[in-house]
């Protein structure tokens, strides 16, 4: 059988194929770590008694109790480095000790942060918040590898998609969370949305813990014997049974392929072979960068100042309105993703985040100053207009950008490098998150003089036209380099990148799924990679 571990959706009856959704789409609940933890940190550090804590008292009367610029840019920053580097992490450990022993062990690990930001000294919580930014990290890459290597094909980009889903639901959870503890007069206003994280942690790493293996991870290491029990479990039939030796001796012949052209550690995720691992790799490390650069979380990380300059005094109330749109119109792109196709739903999705963001620029600079340009009056109307083109802008990157970028992470690497190219891919996205969390205040507030003044460009709502000219770069990268990849086994994607052209690639796709060619069947020198294979299983 041909078909993503778990089948080909179509030759898997449907009680199987439930079961098979259920094993991979609970990996989705590692969203809600990344989503949840990369919300709170904005709404602790406003809280009263954190800043009693944690902060320093103006004399002058004039802040109160405030946090020093360079102090709020490394509590904020710091998960970020973390991030980035768990993510290189996740390539070793998930072909060290696995995918599934590495998700748990990542538990362990955002744990540990988890409980050293529960603490008063300012050291013990920044160094809390490194480790569960490492936490965080390996987690953002082990989900996709896991998931995308056990759902069956004709659902993968939905089951992958539910880990966006989940990021989003953790964002929404902590705004929730976070103002329902603000007011506590005590450090229990903060620490309660800290802990609450040992909850998501527990529940992933229990549920993983009854997870099976990645049978491609098994067939990587040579256990033929674990591997088909694993396959087996995901396709609920007997481990001996056709299927799953067909399925077996699929991965296994384009693992064998790989590995012979892959050979040489990072360097081999780099070389332009048949394979094409160095067009894979920097598509996804590139792809990764242009999600950050769609400007998204200028909404989610600065976006309450933005709207409340834009006429709305709760930003409560704003938080909850681009979460709830973001999350809501995730659902929709998860059904999107395996219907409509991925490279046609980036190319809309940039096109859609273009307009929205140019339309908000103009408006914001001709009739708008959301700004507080020249502390001239505000025009409502026009600033309604704001607010309704950032929530289109915010549901086009939630039906496109959002969830697809992470199902393509998952997919479009070989085996032999996948855990490799993966890391790099998530690697870039931490950095450019970092990169751009960190310059976007400098771009967008006005200058400050005194002796803690910052020299700013003041862009203000300008900012939206640089985040429209990103989308421009969006559309382009994605016409040049991203294939169609809607239904296609994980093996069937090499097929493709071997003999395809990236901008030919739908109608090379739809031809494989016509003809229902299969790595084993096409591969010339099958013969000779089925022999590797047989030398693999028998040193197993
Ligand atoms: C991005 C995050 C972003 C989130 C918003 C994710 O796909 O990688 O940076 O905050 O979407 O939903």
């Amino acid at each position: 059988m041909a078909g993503g571990a778990g089948g080909t959706g179509g030759g898997v009856n449907s009680s199987s194929l439930l079961w098979s959704i259920v094993l991979s789409a609970f990996a989705a609940f590692g969203g809600i770590l990344f989503g949840y933890d990369t919300g709170t940190i904005g709404g602790i550090i406003a809280m009263q008694d954190w800043l009693e804590k944690f902060g320093k008292f103006d004399t002058t009367g004039q802040l109160g109790w405030y946090i020093p610029t360079n102090d709020k840019s490394l509590v904020v920053s710091i998960l970020s480095a973390g991030t980035f580097f768990g993510a290189l992490c996740a390539s070793p450990m998930a072909d060290f000790v696995g995918r599934k022993r590495g998700l748990i062990a990542s538990c362990a690990v955002f744990c540990l942060g988890v409980g050293l930001q529960l603490d008063t000294h300012w050291a013990v919580f920044i160094i809390g918040r490194v480790i569960a930014g490492l936490g965080v990290g390996l987690v953002s890459c082990l989900i996709p590898m896991y998931q995308s290597e056990t759902a069956p094909k004709s659902i993968r980009g939905m089951i992958v998609g539910l880990y966006q889903l989940a990021i989003t639901i953790g964002a929404l959870l902590s705004a929730i969370v976070l103002n329902s503890t603000q007011h506590r007069p005590n450090h229990s206003s903060w620490r309660i949305p800290i802990a609450v994280q040992f909850v998501w942690a527990a529940v992933l790493a229990g549920g993983m813990f009854l997870l099976p293996e990645s049978p491609r991870y098994l067939l990587l290491k040579g256990r033929q014997a674990e591997a088909r029990a694993s396959l087996g479990r995901l396709m609920t039939m007997d481990p001996d049974s056709p299927e799953v030796e067909a399925e077996a001796l699929e991965i296994n012949t384009a693992l064998v392929v790989e590995q012979r052209v892959s050979q040489g550690g990072y360097m081999a995720c780099f070389r332009n072979n048949e394979d094409k691992n160095g067009l894979r790799t920097w598509t996804g490390i590139l792809m990764q960068g242009w999600q950050q650069l769609t400007g998204i979380n200028f909404i989610f990380y600065y976006g309450t100042t933005f709207f409340k300059q834009a006429g709305i005094s709760n930003p409560f109330i704003i938080t909850i309105i681009a979460d709830v749109v973001n999350t809501v119109m995730t659902i929709v792109g998860v059904q999107l993703i395996d219907r409509v196709g991925r490279r046609r739903l980036l190319l809309i999705g940039a096109a859609g985040m273009c307009v929205s963001e140019f339309i908000v620029a103009i408006v914001g600079v001709t009739a708008g100053h959301p700004g507080g340009i020249g502390g001239t009056a505000v025009n409502l109307p026009a600033q309604r207009v704001l607010i309704a083109f950032t929530c289109f802008y915010i549901a086009f990157f939630a039906t496109s950008w959002g969830p697809v970028i992470w199902v393509l992470t998952g997919e479009l690497f070989p085996l032999g490098v996948r855990a490799k190219s993966m890391s790099l891919a998530v690697a870039s996205n931490w950095l450019w998150n970092f990169g751009i969390g960190y310059a976007t205040p400098y771009l967008v507030d006005p200058p400050t003089t005194g002796p803690n003044g910052v020299n700013a460009a003041n862009l203000g709502v300008k900012v939206f036209f640089i985040w429209g000219g990103t989308c421009v770069g969006c559309f382009i990268f994605t016409y040049f380099f991203i294939p169609e990849t809607k239904g296609l086994s994980l093996e069937q994607i090499d097929l493709l990148y071997r003999e395809s052209t990236i901008i030919n690639s739908n109608q090379f796709r739809q031809r494989i799924l016509d003809e229902n060619q299969t790595f084993t069947k096409n591969f010339q020198d099958e013969k000779e990679a089925v022999e590797h294979g047989e030398d693999i299983k028998q040193s197993a």
